[in-house]
């Protein structure tokens, strides 16, 4: 029987699994889990977010300790894997600018960039061979890259990453669009992102790959993207519940134990809603309750030290230390379905076979016409 699901290309690589290991800041996604996701034939992500966090010369010097963290954290996937590995950045971020480029010069095969539109990207990584990839919560945002891109660079973006309302982390929705949560959502936004894409296709000949994230956790529910004409799926709170991914325990235990009514939606300091497991902070600051901070560098552009509520950038570097009672804990609305710690082969495998077959069911036709 033929192979139902493809590869998926971005550029001039070929992935074999086209599951892409979703960026996961702070220091949840670092070399450790994007190696074995891209040794396995993924696609891995180092999170650029808050690497040099816990550090004493973050203190001293931000953006040099974010730097080298992001360069050392290259390097070392790098001596991992021949796979396809890139890294992940935050438009918000106050050192955007100089850690794209420290990506780029440093080999990350690809950018991926988020929560505000990286409409600076390709003149930041002029003259390296940085795939670029947008992350995007609708077709308009999609549109706008397109357009600024080709007018200013002369270049299209090399995939477009379509986040839903039922991912993890930092999302690009209104709180009211969150919760309850709407299934179906992300279906009808990568519907559109493709007409946006396929049009740009027509338009210049290049080949914009779409890539599905946000709640999918197995190869079914890949599957159904993928019936739509997406040539990629991102996963990521499955892929914290893993051998390889280096956050300590007590974090995979939360992930272990959390129960649907578990997951709220914050408001963060990044000036965006946030999917987190309810703990004792996010409880006191569900409440209202401010926690105050001293901030030597302002990590974002869109966090006011003196005003925010909290630092969001220290909460979630106690989760991944394992401090959860003062910490926020990041998780897709799925992770209830979160069972077991197993190796990242595993869920890629399993994830792989189960998509295969799904489409098989439907007739082999991983494309729609
Ligand atoms: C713990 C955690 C941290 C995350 N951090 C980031 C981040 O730094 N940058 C980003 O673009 N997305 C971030 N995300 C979103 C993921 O990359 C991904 O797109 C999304 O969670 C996919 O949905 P899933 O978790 O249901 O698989 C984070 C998600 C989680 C669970």
């Amino acid at each position: 029987m033929p192979k139902a699901l493809e590869p998926l290309i971005i550029a001039d690589r070929e992935i074999s699994i086209p599951i892409v290991q979703g960026g996961m800041g702070v220091q949840v996604s670092t070399a450790a889990l994007a190696g074995a996701v891209a040794e396995c034939g993924a696609v891995g992500t180092i999170a650029g977010v808050g690497l040099g966090y816990g550090t004493e010369e973050n203190e001293t010097d931000f953006p040099g300790a974010s730097r080298r963290a992001l360069q050392a954290e290259i390097r070392k996937v790098k001596a991992m894997t021949k796979g396809f590995v890139g890294v992940n950045l935050l438009g918000a971020l106050s050192n955007f600018e100089d850690l794209a480029r420290t990506a780029a010069a440093a080999g990350a095969d690809f950018i991926a960039s988020g929560a505000g539109l990286p409409l600076c990207l390709p003149a930041l990584t002029d003259g390296f061979q940085t795939r670029l990839i947008p992350i995007v919560s609708s077709a308009r945002a999609a549109a706008i890259i397109i357009k600024a891109w080709k007018k200013r660079y002369d270049r299209v973006p090399d995939a477009f990453i379509v986040e839903g309302p039922l991912a993890g982390g930092h999302l690009g929705f209104k709180p009211e669009e969150l919760q309850p949560p709407r299934p179906g959502r992300l279906e009808a936004e990568v519907v559109e992102v493709l007409k946006v894409a396929r049009d740009c296709e027509r338009q210049t000949g290049a080949r914009v790959p779409v890539i599905a994230a946000g709640g999918i956790f197995d190869g079914k529910d890949a599957a159904r993207f993928f019936a739509l004409g997406a040539r990629g799926v991102q996963i990521a709170t499955r892929l914290v519940a893993t051998k390889e991914c280096s956050v300590a325990q007590a974090f995979k235990d939360l992930y272990l134990k959390a129960r649907p009514e578990d997951l709220v939606i914050i408001e963060s300091p990044v000036g965006m809603p946030g999917r987190a497991i309810r703990t004792r902070f996010v409880d006191r600051v569900l409440s209202g309750a401010r926690v105050p901070f001293k901030c030597g560098y302002q990590c974002l552009r869109t966090c006011n030290p003196a005003a925010a509520p909290y630092c969001i950038a220290k909460a979630m570097f106690n989760a991944v230390a394992g401090d959860i009672d003062n910490a926020v804990v990041f998780a897709g609305h799925n992770v209830s379905r979160v069972r077991e710690i197993v190796p990242v082969r595993d869920v890629l495998e399993s994830m792989v076979r189960e998509a295969e077959a799904e489409l098989q069911s439907r007739g082999g036709a991983a494309r729609p016409a």
